[in-house]
């Protein structure tokens, strides 16, 4: 990865203090293993949303990928593909919906933002709906940009033959300057956001599940439930967003005290080994996602590369699981996780 690509990729927000502190969380957590337990017919599968995975892992949606590689989401999608993993697809994919799908039927997550206003947002959701995706997220966590101090430094910029192909066709919102407009942030951008009530209506309109991304909150996440979102992710967009926002994993606990066990809890951000997903199934999550280790596995070696790194933490997440003396995931109990935070 060039300079370009470690800044829009690779970097966090502001300070990078987020972006540490979840992987910094993993890193002081503490797994205390059982000995001498059957483990014979053991597996990593888990049920999330009706859909069985092979294991609790998905690809976080991210995007631009033909940053990284000439074939993008769509050599990412087969690469998921290999492994029996899904991959989340981003609404700011640089490659067409319909050839992401062809080469990884079974990623049928996709993941929406906001787009201006209730029609639009149905609109693309529907678009999701059309090419095969069953599954929405939509990301709440990021109304406007972070703070990218290393983007800015590095003159990011994307080049002419990258940009979000599924996006074109939605015209961004008008924008009309007030008169004595002092903020373009509080007078333009805020008027397009969505609150809770545009969320419960789109919630209302679909017809599969959808999950919110962006969760630190416990009484976000249940108002979340209380709207009818399928589930919750706890997220801080990889600390690229709101820096001193709180690691995600000890934000977890709280959440899933707040709505209850059966209520569907992912997670991401900071996962860098097989037994990060072990923690945070243990502190209470059904799955998580993975986000900048395949940025790297997708640079480093497009679909290969993105199976490669799939592969080890599936393999991490077994080897966890079998020297801590567990045979499926609902053994993984939060009592063997002490974090030192
Ligand atoms: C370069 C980059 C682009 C991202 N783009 C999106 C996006 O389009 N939509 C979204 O919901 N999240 C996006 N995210 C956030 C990821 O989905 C995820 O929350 C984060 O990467 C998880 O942290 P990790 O990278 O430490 O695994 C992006 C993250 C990165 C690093």
């Amino acid at each position: 990865m060039g300079p370009h690509n470690r800044a829009y990729f690779l970097a966090g927000s502001g300070d990078e203090q987020t972006a540490s502190a979840n992987e910094a969380a993993f890193q002081q957590a503490q797994v205390m293993p059982r000995m001498l337990r059957d483990l014979r017919g053991g597996s990593t599968e888990v049920s999330v949303l009706g859909q069985k995975l092979a294991a609790p892992l998905l690809i976080a949606p991210f995007a631009y990928q033909r940053l990284l590689h000439n074939e993008g989401e769509t050599a990412t999608a087969r690469g998921a593909e290999a492994q029996s993993i899904k991959m989340v697809l981003s609404a700011q994919s640089s490659e067409p919906l319909d050839s992401v799908r062809a080469s990884g039927p079974s990623s049928d997550w996709f993941q929406l933002h906001w787009m201006g206003s209730r029609e639009t947002t149905q609109a693309l959701a529907q678009m999701a709906l059309a090419a095969g995706f069953n599954r929405l997220i939509l990301t709440i966590d990021a109304p406007v940009q972070g703070v990218r101090d290393q983007e800015i430094e590095a003159q990011f910029q994307l080049p002419p033959d990258v940009s979000a192909v599924n996006l074109a066709q939605f015209a961004p919102p008008a924008f009309t300057p007030r008169e004595n407009a002092q903020s373009i942030i509080f007078d333009h951008i805020a008027e397009t956001l969505p609150t809770w009530a545009d969320v419960a209506w789109l919630i209302k309109t679909l017809q599969v599940p959808l999950l919110l991304k962006g969760i630190l909150h416990p009484e976000d996440a249940a108002q979340a439930q209380r709207i009818g979102a399928a589930g919750v992710i706890v997220s801080n967009h990889g600390g690229r967003v709101l820096d001193r926002a709180p690691a995600t994993l000890s934000a977890l606990p709280a959440i899933v005290d707040r709505v209850g066990p059966d209520y569907p809890v992912l997670m991401d951000g900071g996962i860098r080994r097989g037994v990060d997903i072990l923690i945070a199934l243990a502190l209470g999550a059904k799955a998580v996602l993975v986000g900048r280790p395949i940025a790297c596995g997708l640079a480093v070696a497009g679909d290969l590369g993105v199976s490669h790194v799939l592969r080890l933490l599936r393999d991490e997440l077994e080897i966890a699981m079998l020297l801590s003396g567990c045979a499926t995931v609902q053994d993984i109990r939060r009592d063997m996780v002490h974090l030192k935070l």
